[in-house]
């Protein structure tokens, strides 16, 4: 049976991301998937990697080292529920151009050095290349301030950092899915539209979901398409301007 991992990277259980997350395990569950649940808020998850996390921490303080020995039990098990997944499904609102650092804090310190990645382990040899990762996110903004020419700034560049994250460690990066103008500022009509937007994104949840299969991946270079110092080739495609700035 497959497994589904949902993460939910909002304090507030009821919030719409908590409502969308639901939506998501409900969706998998209608599939077949076995669906793990983690709501790091919730279970008391602390997202600052520090000695205080390891009963024999190195001094002075190295995450990388400190992260090879024993893993502290909440950073387990949330390694647990990810080793067991085939896909994964992030919701996260976009915080200062940025996922919350909730989700940044569950990558420091759950992505553990010597357990899930390691320098032989990265990339095209990367331990997760079964695992299909979907990021649902939702904006503030309008969708034409977070997006292409937006002032904001292009929200799928801004997702770039987290998924080269799960990149790195072999995974697959479905392309992105997002609500925008999300926010408890709207009156009137325009508070009644962005709930009928809302609504439909939850009623649509499943049918997304359903397509899993059929959603466009991101692309990334592969090892091969950079030379022995770590440059990409000058004949490499370029598929992030985060490594190849056009022009
Ligand atoms: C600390 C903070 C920073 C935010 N930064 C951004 C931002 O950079 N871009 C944006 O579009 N919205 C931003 N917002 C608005 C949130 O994205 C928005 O409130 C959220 O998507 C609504 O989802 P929710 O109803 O599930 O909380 C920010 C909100 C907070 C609390």
């Amino acid at each position: 049976m497959a497994t589904t991992l949902v993460l939910l990277g909002h304090p507030e259980r009821r919030s719409f991301n908590g409502a969308w997350a639901d939506a998501s395990a409900r969706a998998a569950r209608d599939l077949g998937h076995e669906v793990l649940f983690s709501a790091p808020h919730d279970e008391g998850f602390d997202a600052a990697e520090g000695p205080a996390h390891y009963t024999d921490p190195p001094s002075p303080f190295d995450p990388l080292k400190a992260q090879e020995g024993t893993l502290p039990a909440d950073v387990a098990r949330e390694a647990a529920r990810l080793r067991a997944a085939d896909r994964l499904i992030v919701h996260f609102p976009m915080w200062w151009f940025a996922p919350p650092a909730m989700i940044k804090g569950w990558t420091d310190r759950v992505l553990a050095h010597g357990h899930l990645h390691d320098v032989d382990n990265r990339f095209d040899t990367g331990r997760f290349k079964r695992l299909e990762v979907l990021f649902c996110v939702t904006t503030g903004a309008r969708a034409n301030e977070s997006g292409p020419d937006g002032r904001e700034g292009n929200w799928q560049m801004l997702l770039w950092p987290l998924a080269q994250t799960f990149r790195y460690l072999g995974a697959t990066v479905k392309a992105p899915v997002a609500v925008h103008g999300v926010h408890g500022y709207h009156t009137g009509a325009a508070q009644e539209a962005l709930q009928a937007r809302l609504s439909d994104t939850l009623a649509r949840q499943a049918g997304l979901i359903a397509g899993w299969n059929d959603r466009a991946n991101l692309s990334f270079n592969a090892d091969s398409d950079f030379d022995a110092s770590g440059r990409l080739r000058p004949d490499a495609p370029s598929h992030s301007p985060f490594i190849r700035q056009p022009g």
